[in-house]
């Protein structure tokens, strides 16, 4: 019985795509249970790259079965551009990428929805992904949604109320973001309904599951599951920096509710982070760089999202929110992503504590969104470039000690060092 989870420990865009699929070769079964197309999860190898959205990272190595869980959100036209091009690319995924009959799924409308809650808050804009995750998280939650299983039965129907809901909504979201001065939000859905709902015949292709039952027959039987976060523990609903989080659970207990897997049954917690640490969209970010140290970082990393293109912003590692991180989820393993990035940095910064309202505090408060002010250490940089290692042994020393420095503030091994994006550049310890 083995049930590992690999999740994000700061604001995403950590690499987990990458590292799932270096590891998917050890395991059965690889599944997302989270979140929705509001991930951008990159892949490199042989010279090819891809970005999945709604489907798990597991599907390249060695014709693993896959599975979408009952914890995420799914859009039935993202999802088959995404399916389309993997086809496409010689990647048919029918056979074996099954989908929660609970996973809910997203509206048309529940994107413009999302719009006009962002027209309506205005400056105070969450800066969201546009992809109708919030709206649809809270139809589930309000016990209004939709989900995958409704297509088989009487959906017609079902679409039709829950539009007619939505664009109610709509426009008396309108009408406050139009009093307020901000732009209303467009209700022509016509076209965008109609490839959504080939979308949703699409979708027909695949086998739709009683996933927690199917999911935990392969456990008693003996088999392997590696559950992939999306985005990352600092945008979780509880303890996130809210209301700049997204809308789901992103840390470890989310694997058990978007799977329907116990507790008990977890082993591993692969807490994934970047050596330095990004953020896109709104809200608090205590060791933010504004400067051309955190230009250098976002021009070497190439930090621009993956699924909207925007300007990742950029900054030191902070080691308050890991050790707060790694708490939450119960992390037994750490991987360090992009340490080639800061190859070329003469020194190199790591946030130790917080000085909130002058006082020093190492545990991540209630809110970090002012009077918050980082305590550094500095740490000398390594000068080399690490792309080309291929073994821990050719680490430089001043990276060697930069690792030590790490494992010994987060009491926690780091066991994976990534060098590139390539599925190559990755080294275990
Ligand atoms: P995810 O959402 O956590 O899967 O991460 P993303 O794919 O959104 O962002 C990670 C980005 O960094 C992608 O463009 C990856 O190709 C890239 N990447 C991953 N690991 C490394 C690394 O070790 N070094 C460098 N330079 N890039 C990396
Ligand atoms: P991956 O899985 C980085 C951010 C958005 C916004 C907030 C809420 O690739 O790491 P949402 O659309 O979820 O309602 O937006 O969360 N966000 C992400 N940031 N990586 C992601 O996913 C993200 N998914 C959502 O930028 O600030
Ligand atoms: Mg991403």
């Amino acid at each position: 019985m083995k049930v590992d989870v690999l999740l994000g420990l700061q604001w995403g865009d950590e690499g987990k795509g990458k590292v799932v699929d270096v590891l998917t070769p050890r395991y059965d079964i690889v599944t997302r249970f989270q979140g929705g197309p509001n991930a951008g999860h990159t892949l490199e190898f042989n010279g090819e790259k891809y970005v999945l959205r709604s489907i798990p990272s597991g599907i390249f190595q060695g014709g693993k079965v896959n599975i979408i869980g009952n914890g995420v959100v799914l859009d039935p036209l993202l999802f088959m551009k995404e399916a389309i091009e993997l086809a496409q690319s010689g990647h048919d995924l029918t056979e074996r990428l099954f989908i929660s009959k609970k996973a809910h799924l997203i509206l048309p409308t529940h994107r413009v929805l999302d719009a006009a809650n962002e027209a309506v808050k205005g400056a105070a804009k969450i800066g969201t992904t546009g992809k109708g995750i919030g709206p649809t998280y809270t139809d589930k939650v309000s016990r209004n949604g939709l989900r995958v299983g409704d297509i088989l039965d009487n959906f017609e129907a079902k679409y039709a109320a829950a539009k007619a809901r939505h664009l109610e909504m709509i426009e008396s979201l309108n009408a406050i973001a139009v009093a307020k001065g901000s732009e209303p939000v467009s209700t022509d859905i016509a076209e965008l309904e109609k490839q959504w709902l080939e979308g949703v015949e699409y979708l027909k292709k695949f086998k739709f599951i009683d996933s927690e039952h199917v999911i935990n027959n392969y456990i008693k039987s003996g088999k392997s599951v590696l559950c992939e976060g999306a985005q990352g523990t600092l945008l979780d609903v509880d303890f996130g920096s809210y209301p700049f989080v997204t809308s789901s659970n992103t840390i470890c207990a989310g694997a058990c509710t978007g799977l329907g897997i116990a507790p008990n049954k977890i082993g591993d917690v692969f807490g994934i982070f970047k050596a330095y640490c990004t953020r896109v969209g709104s809200g608090p970010f205590p060791t933010e760089l504004f400067d051309e140290t955190g230009k250098k970082i976002r021009d070497i990393g190439h930090e621009y999202g993956a699924v909207t293109g925007r300007e990742r912003r950029c900054g030191w590692i902070d080691l308050v929110a890991l050790r707060y991180t790694i708490m939450l989820n119960g992390v037994t393993q750490l991987i360090m992503m992009k340490s080639d990035v800061l190859d070329t940095f003469a020194t190199i910064k790591a946030c130790t504590a917080y000085k909130v309202n002058g006082v020093e505090t190492t545990e991540f408060p209630f809110s970090i969104d002012e009077g918050v002010e980082p305590v550094y250490v500095e740490l000398p940089g390594w000068n080399t470039d690490l792309t080309k290692c291929k073994s821990e042994a050719e680490f430089p020393q001043a990276f060697k000690d930069y690792i030590a420095f790490l494992e010994k503030e987060l009491e926690t091994p780091i066991k994976i060092v990534s060098v590139g994006p390539d599925r190559e550049q990755t080294i275990e310890r």
